[in-house]
């Protein structure tokens, strides 16, 4: 199946990164007014040549990071933050910006047959038959699914039969830690979003020094076969935490992440904060992608990453009830988390040569850790993808020590299989549940969340639905010519 992939509008992208930016201060507190200002002015100045407004704010950061910095090498004009490689081929980073053209894309390399054995994992179960998925059974596109749906319901009841107690929190609201003192304020909560708080449970590091958790979110998109092609050029393999709308719009892009011995997890099916979201909301998040991915590629994913690391115990709970276990990225203060911030490029809040300061900061942090690391980065814009493959995964080819990279199950030190429920070694990775767990919550007071494994009393929080309706709008352009590839 070929793929006509120049379906994204260019000015339907930047819509999308100003869209996101009400959830942005879950990571990006003190940018969030002047991101969104500098979104809108790159939207307002798409039309305009070069020498607009993202140009030049990519100028300025050139300019500050070029007095400490090595002379620019190669394909580049501008001043790199100490890279040790870049790709031959790279995009000058002057042209990785917000307005950049689209650059063309290229469709995946192979399609598989319905029964083709994963390539990979040798137990896996055949591939599914991609003709026999309809689009029209899955909710819609980019919105938190409908929770009064006979699958939801099942899920809402496999929740609450798992025996995992769910904690009766109620939701967060939008307007991120300040808005949510109490909830900050609450350490039982354990909330990442504002402190950091994590359990043994999540992972957020890889064990041995050196080694690297290479991670990719938001696909899979029509860049990702770039990637890919240099993954595979490179014999690297990465895990994709995958949101359910795209896998359904890309399913063999999705096959052939898979095929070439990705690791495939999940990262929700509309990409909300999930603290904002009910139990029955999160349920359908979390339910809707893990059966889009089983019905692509057969197996069902058992790792799953919080958009916008917005994870607490709630969120914790309800994810451990449906056997995944969090990956969110390493973070050792509350001024260096791993996060590149690639995603921002596209919107015209950050630049190319930011986006590298953050990675050479992230390198800086690394050498301090005892631990190996997981970073933060997308694959769903053309920017974030080819500061991915023309400088990011160059330089880190070239580190000394050289870096062991790849999916964080492979760092954890497990077979490939034990990203699926179907082909993990229970005997040696027991599953959060247990298959045969049955009903063990106590009553508790009638409608409480212990009693129902749901909260209760929680309606839809008005906030979140603008911002996250807000991302669904500007995604119908993007969306337009993704859903008639499956039609
Ligand atoms: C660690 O990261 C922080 C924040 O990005 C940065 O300011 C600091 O310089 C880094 N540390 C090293 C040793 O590079
Ligand atoms: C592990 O347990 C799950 C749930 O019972 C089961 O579906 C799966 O087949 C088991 N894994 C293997 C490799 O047998």
């Amino acid at each position: 199946m070929k793929f006509a992939m120049a379906v994204i509008s260019a000015a339907a992208l930047p819509a999308l990164a100003l869209a996101s930016q009400p959830n942005a201060f879950y990571h990006h507190a003190a940018r969030q007014a002047s991101a969104a200002s500098s979104a809108a002015t790159s939207k307002a100045s798409s039309a305009a040549p070069s020498g607009s407004s993202a140009t030049s704010s990519a100028s300025a950061a050139t300019g500050s990071t070029a007095a400490t910095s090595a002379p620019a090498s190669g394909a580049t004009s501008v001043a790199t933050p100490s890279l040790l490689s870049i790709n031959p081929t790279a995009i000058p980073l002057a042209s990785i910006v917000a307005n950049a053209p689209s650059a063309s894309t290229h469709s995946i390399t192979q399609t598989f047959a319905a029964g083709a054995a994963p390539s990979d994992i040798s137990s896996a179960p055949p591939l599914p038959d991609l003709s026999k998925i309809s689009p029209s059974s899955y909710p819609a596109l980019d919105k938190p699914p409908p929770t009064d749906s006979p699958e939801v319901q099942q899920w809402i009841n496999e929740v609450k039969n798992s025996g995992v107690q769910i904690p009766g929190f109620s939701p967060t609201i939008a307007g991120g830690c300040p808005a949510n003192m109490n909830a900050v304020n609450d350490k039982s909560r354990c909330w990442w979003t504002c402190g950091g708080c994590t359990r043994d449970t999540d992972i957020v590091a890889c064990p041995e020094k050196m080694s690297w958790g290479l991670t990719y979110d938001d696909g899979p998109a029509p860049y990702t076969p770039d990637l890919l092609n240099y993954l595979s050029d490179q014999k690297l393999l990465a895990t994709f935490f995958v949101v359910g709308s795209r896998a359904i719009s890309y399913p063999a892009m999705l096959q052939q992440e898979y095929q070439l011995g990705h690791q495939i997890a999940v990262h929700t099916w509309s990409h909300p904060s999930l603290t904002t979201l009910t139990n029955e909301e999160i349920i359908a998040e979390f339910g809707w992608t893990k059966k889009i991915i089983k019905d692509v590629l057969g197996v069902t994913p058992l790792y799953w990453r919080p958009p916008f690391g917005d994870i607490d115990d709630r969120v914790r709970a309800i994810a451990k009830a449906m056997n995944l276990t969090p990956i969110i990225w390493t973070r050792i203060s509350a001024t260096a988390t791993f996060d590149t911030d690639d995603f921002n490029i596209h919107g015209g809040v950050t630049s190319a040569q930011q986006v590298l300061q953050n990675w050479d900061n992230i390198l800086g942090n690394v050498s301090s850790i005892n631990t190996g690391f997981i970073v933060l980065e997308h694959d769903l814009f053309q920017q974030s993808v080819e500061v991915a493959t023309g400088y990011i995964l160059p330089d880190a080819l070239a580190h000394q020590p050289p870096f062991k990279i790849g999916p964080v199950t492979t760092c954890m030190n497990m077979p490939a299989g034990n990203s699926y429920l179907e082909t993990n070694d229970n005997s040696t990775n027991p599953l959060p549940i247990s298959a045969s767990a049955v009903p063990t919550i106590s009553p508790g007071a009638p409608g409480s969340a212990q009693a129902s494994g749901v909260s209760s009393g929680s309606g839809k929080n008005g906030a979140m639905t603008t911002s996250t309706s807000g991302f669904a709008v500007v995604l119908a352009g993007l969306l337009a010519g993704a859903s008639a590839i499956l039609l």
